[in-house]
């Protein structure tokens, strides 16, 4: 089997010959030459032209042995073709300049169309399926409804929530027609990436982790729910991705995904004993632990491995995304050692 085969094999919980591995946000500033391309460009401009966002989609695997690589974009690029002004700062991360608050400023954003206002992903998409050959495995992306609407009314990160917690209680119409919209862009978007040949597409919920389980079933469940049945024609996995979620995995369990991506604060076999073994399960390192020394290292991914070893369908992930301090040195370890002592463990049994 070749690593793209493993990797949609594991997702489909089918027997493989050793645990599968990709980082989110494996192309970034930790690896010199990503920096060496964005000293000549702007994020956005990485993000719309097709020929850079290749180009730093691949950095990583020829650096490392991955099985998958995951397109170079964002999460919020559909958001300006709806009517939202993004940029991105080097200080402040993302912001939007003219954030929602009313029901009129709801009704005023569009559905975006993907492929004619973000033509360039579906680009990208097939320039690296082409590049990939049947060696690699493709990921696409996109934000989920309630964190892409969290930066909608937020207009950028926020510590507390309390604007998009504000909308969504005292004005559940207008921010139910926002969760509409970004659900029904996301759909299309979606659905581009996975037509031009991407192998499996991640939905990331990042800031789900802010919700009681009473919002997450009202204001969550049911537009994530509709992705995934969308999607469910192409008959490609789907993986569900948020962080803090452990309290919502009897729901989560229900969303249709055929896997769910887990943070590090919850035991994946302990996450696995919920969600239920008919779904795959990806994660869950704490990213921090690449800073530290090897044995420790070694000594946390041995623990994910283990715990996993008694279910079928893992993919080895962090628990969230690589940060930019991360030693290379460390990633290429954590690589190489997932591989040898996955196969070690299978062959033990
Ligand atoms: O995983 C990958 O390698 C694929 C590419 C990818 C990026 N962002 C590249 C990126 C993906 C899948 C994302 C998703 C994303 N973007 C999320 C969800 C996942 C998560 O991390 O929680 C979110 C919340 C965003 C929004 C976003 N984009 C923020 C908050 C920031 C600024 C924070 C930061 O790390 O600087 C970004 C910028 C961003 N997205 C960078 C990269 C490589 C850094 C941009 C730069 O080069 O300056």
């Amino acid at each position: 089997m070749n690593p793209r085969q493993v990797f949609v094999a594991s997702l489909r919980r089918e027997e493989v010959p050793y645990t599968p591995i990709w980082l989110m946000r494996q192309a970034g500033r930790y690896l010199p030459e990503y920096r060496a391309v964005r000293e000549k460009h702007s994020f956005l401009e990485m993000c719309r032209t097709p020929e850079l966002a290749v180009e730093v989609t691949l950095q990583p695997l020829r650096r490392f042995e991955l099985d998958a690589a995951i397109l170079f974009s964002d999460i919020l690029i559909p958001l300006p073709p709806m009517g939202l002004k993004l940029e991105f700062f080097e200080s402040k991360g993302p912001q939007i300049e003219n954030p929602v608050s009313s029901m009129k400023d709801v009704e005023n954003l569009r559905v975006a169309n993907a492929r004619q206002d973000t033509g360039f992903v579906g680009e990208a998409v097939r320039m690296l399926r082409k590049e990939l050959g049947d060696e690699k495995a493709l990921i696409g992306f996109a934000g989920a409804p309630f964190t892409l609407a969290s930066y909608a009314v937020e207009g950028g990160h926020s510590k507390d929530y309390a604007k998009v917690k504000k909308m969504m209680w005292n004005q559940p119409e207008a921010f139910r027609l926002l969760l509409e919209k970004i659900t029904d862009t996301v759909i299309d978007y979606l659905k581009m990436q996975l037509e031009e040949g991407a192998d499996a597409v991640q939905v990331f919920d990042s800031w789900i982790g802010a919700l009681t389980p009473m919002d997450f079933k009202e204001f969550a469940f049911p537009y994530l729910k509709r992705i995934f049945e969308e999607l469910k024609q192409y008959n490609k996995p789907t993986i569900y991705f948020g962080t803090m979620t452990s309290g919502f995995f009897n729901y989560i369990k229900e969303l249709g995904s055929n896997a769910v991506g887990v943070d590090w604060r919850i035991n994946i076999d302990d996450a696995w004993k919920i969600i239920g073994d008919e779904k795959a399960i990806q994660g869950n390192l704490d990213p921090m632990v690449l800073y530290a020394d090897r044995e420790v290292i070694r000594k946390h991914a041995k623990d994910v491995l283990d715990r996993a070893s008694s279910f079928s369908g893992h993919v080895f992930n962090l628990g969230h995304g690589l940060t930019p301090q991360t030693p290379i040195d460390s990633v290429a370890f954590l690589v190489d050692f997932v591989h040898e002592e996955s196969e070690k463990i299978r062959n033990s049994r």
